[in-house]
């Protein structure tokens, strides 16, 4: 009975939670892209999905900082790695990174999405368009970081016990970069959809449309893949 409701117990729930939450937001923003690109639909129909796969994205995007704050509490907690004498330390240092990072991420999604008729006020915009770069670099920072620590536990003398724990991190540090690269990716699409909206659609238009989103798309189908063999990997723990 004591398992039921022990922190780490609580810690693996929403972990688990988040990684069905990611998946399952993941499709959802996939299928309302799909429609936004179709150019059947009205440009009404689309402006619509576009939105729709704005707010569901927010579900992938604060998954990964929720799991990486939850993942790096629950490696000292279980035992499954070391810092030396500084688990707490470095876990609450991790949570409140974390936390900023998420405000930061929601900030710039209330930025970027105003009402219709709504408008932000300039240092809102001028902070969200910083929060930019200070996210990429921050994904870019993470997942060096990761790989490194990951890498030098596989090889035998690195603060990650457990074998499983070190090829999940690799495989996470890949997540993150895919996400880096959707980042760097995206903004050429949206610009294409900007002019469709805009002006119309035109078979010119969509076609502009179906040859900038290539890379993204294979991005978001790596990291699909990724999650699904780091699933297994938790699993398995071999
Ligand atoms: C896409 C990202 C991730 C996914 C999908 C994921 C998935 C999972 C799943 C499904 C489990 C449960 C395994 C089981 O109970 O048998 C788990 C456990 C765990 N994960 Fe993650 N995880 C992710 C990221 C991370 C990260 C970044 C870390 C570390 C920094 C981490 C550390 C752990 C730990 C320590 C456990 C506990 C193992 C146990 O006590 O059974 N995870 N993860």
């Amino acid at each position: 009975m004591d398992l039921l409701f022990d922190p780490y117990t609580i810690l693996k729930f929403l972990h688990i939670a988040m990684a069905g939450l990611w998946l399952g937001m993941d499709m959802g923003v996939y299928t309302a892209s799909s429609k936004l690109r179709n150019p059947a639909f009205s440009i009404e129909t689309r402006a619509a999905m576009g939105k729709l796969a704005g707010i569901l994205d927010m579900g992938p995007r604060s998954a990964v900082v929720v799991m990486l704050m939850l993942g790096i509490t629950m490696t000292f907690l279980g035992g499954w790695g070391s810092a030396g004498g500084f688990h707490t330390e470095l876990a609450i240092t991790a949570a409140l990174v974390g936390l900023v990072w998420l405000a930061g991420l929601w900030h710039q999604f209330w930025v970027d999405h105003p009402n219709l008729g709504e408008t932000r006020a300039e240092p809102h915009i001028k902070l969200g368009k910083r929060f930019r770069t200070i996210d990429i670099g921050l994904r870019v920072v993470v997942t060096g970081i990761l790989a490194v620590v990951a890498i030098w536990s596989l090889m035998g003398d690195g603060p990650i016990a457990a074998t499983w724990l070190g090829v999940k991190l690799v495989l996470f540090s890949l997540i993150v970069a895919c996400g880096v690269g959707i980042r760097v990716s995206i903004p050429p699409v949206r610009a294409v959809i900007a002019d469709i909206f805009a002006n119309g659609s035109t078979p010119e238009r969509e076609q502009a449309l179906k040859d900038t989103r290539g890379m993204a798309l294979v991005f978001v189908k790596s990291i699909w893949a990724l999650v699904a063999i780091i699933i297994w990997v938790s699993v398995a723990k071999f």
